[in-house]
């Protein structure tokens, strides 16, 4: 028992060293998956000139009073290469998103600033400190990470104890307020449904005081209602707080909504960063139609007429969907005919 104790506290001190965690990390992670990683992709879309804008503002070492930096950030799991040299600088008070599909590399690029994972290449600091030093941010994971024995409000109470707020309790009970929780809030996690841990989770990260939260797809999984809720607590934090937010999204409608720039992620590369203008101008060459109909009867006689219009038009409705809502997708200056 004795030994087992010493063998246990030397391995927690060896364990503080960041270059013998790095070693253990990149050594599991090229062992994992020299086997069965496919090969690296190569981008398929157009890479966007401010993304080479954004790259001279980060190496040209423009961003010394940014919350976040990352700069050249790489990470290859044996041959594959998840992120792939990311560059790009969250301001202070931003609120920023990355967009991506599934696989893009967000949640990957996320556990290297959260320190669960080292990056190959490349670096990123937070408020001026290398991720590696471990610095205090405000975490949501994509899947939760909650204790499922304790409550709602006792996960919040000890974290809120724990960065020492001297009214803990009030604020736990605002923050379960703003996620919507005071009903639920002294369920067992593990009774909790899959939205109702997702809203804990995004307490806890907005509970922390840090100069960083990051939300890794904040909403997933919720509720319509819930997510407006949980969009306007984010809004709310944008105006308020002195933390910049960096969040991952599958939604543009999200992004949009909540962030005052973001970049789209596409196999591991920045493709695109700006507002959500800059964005729209660069990839929305498509216009949509959607006629709401007074009846079912109308809809034969009313998408014949619209292919007569609009000959290149594409009728996006199932023909299975009964809907009165009909959909026709155009390119922008399609001719019209005069029949
Ligand atoms: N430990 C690992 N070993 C091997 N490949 C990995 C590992 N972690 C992630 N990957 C690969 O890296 C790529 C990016 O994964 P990541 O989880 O970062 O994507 P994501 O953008 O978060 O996707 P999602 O929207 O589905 O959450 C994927 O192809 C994934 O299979
Ligand atoms: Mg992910």
């Amino acid at each position: 028992m004795v030994a087992f104790g010493i063998a246990s506290f030397a391995l927690f001190i060896v364990l503080q060293f960041k270059s013998v965690r790095k070693s253990i990390s990149l050594c599991c992670s090229t062992k994992n998956t020299a086997n069965n990683a496919p090969p690296p992709l190569p981008a398929d879309l157009p890479i966007c000139p401010s993304v080479e804008e954004e790259k001279k503002r980060v190496h040209k070492e423009k961003t010394g009073k940014c919350a976040l930096v990352i700069n050249d950030l790489t990470k290859t799991f044996g041959g594959y290469t998840a992120v792939n040299e990311l560059c790009l600088a969250v301001d202070r008070r931003e609120c920023f998103g990355l967009l991506g599909v599934n696989g893009a590399g967000k949640t990957t690029t996320f556990n290297i600033l959260t320190g669960q994972s080292f990056a190959t290449s490349g670096e990123a600091t937070i408020g001026g400190r290398d991720v590696t030093e471990l610095v205090a941010i405000g975490y949501c994971p994509q899947y939760d990470a909650l204790l499922p024995d304790m409550t709602g409000r006792e996960t919040l109470e000890i974290l809120a104890q724990m960065h020492g707020f001297d009214h803990y309790k009030e604020k736990v009970e605002l923050v379960l307020k703003c996620v919507g929780m005071e009903g639920n809030a002294n369920k067992r996690i593990r009774y909790c449904s899959g939205g109702q841990k997702r809203k804990i989770s995004v307490g806890v990260a907005l509970l922390s005081p840090t100069q960083l939260i990051i939300l890794d797809e904040p909403t997933a999984g919720v509720d319509p209602q819930a997510r407006r809720e949980i969009w306007e607590l984010l809004l709310w934090c944008r105006e308020n707080s002195k933390s910049a937010i960096v969040l991952t999204s599958h939604s543009m409608d999200e992004c949009e909504a909540l962030c005052s720039r973001i970049a789209v992620l596409n196999k591991g590369q920045v493709i695109a960063i700006g507002t959500s203008q800059d964005l729209k101008s660069l990839y929305g060459n498509n216009y949509t139609m959607i006629l709401t109909l007074n009846n079912d009867e109308q809809r034969e006689d009313i998408v014949k007429r619209v292919a007569e219009k609009i000959p290149k038009s594409v009728f996006k409705t199932a023909e299975t969907n009964r809907t009165l809502n009909l959909k026709w997708q155009t390119k922008p200056n399609e001719p019209l005919t005069n029949t």
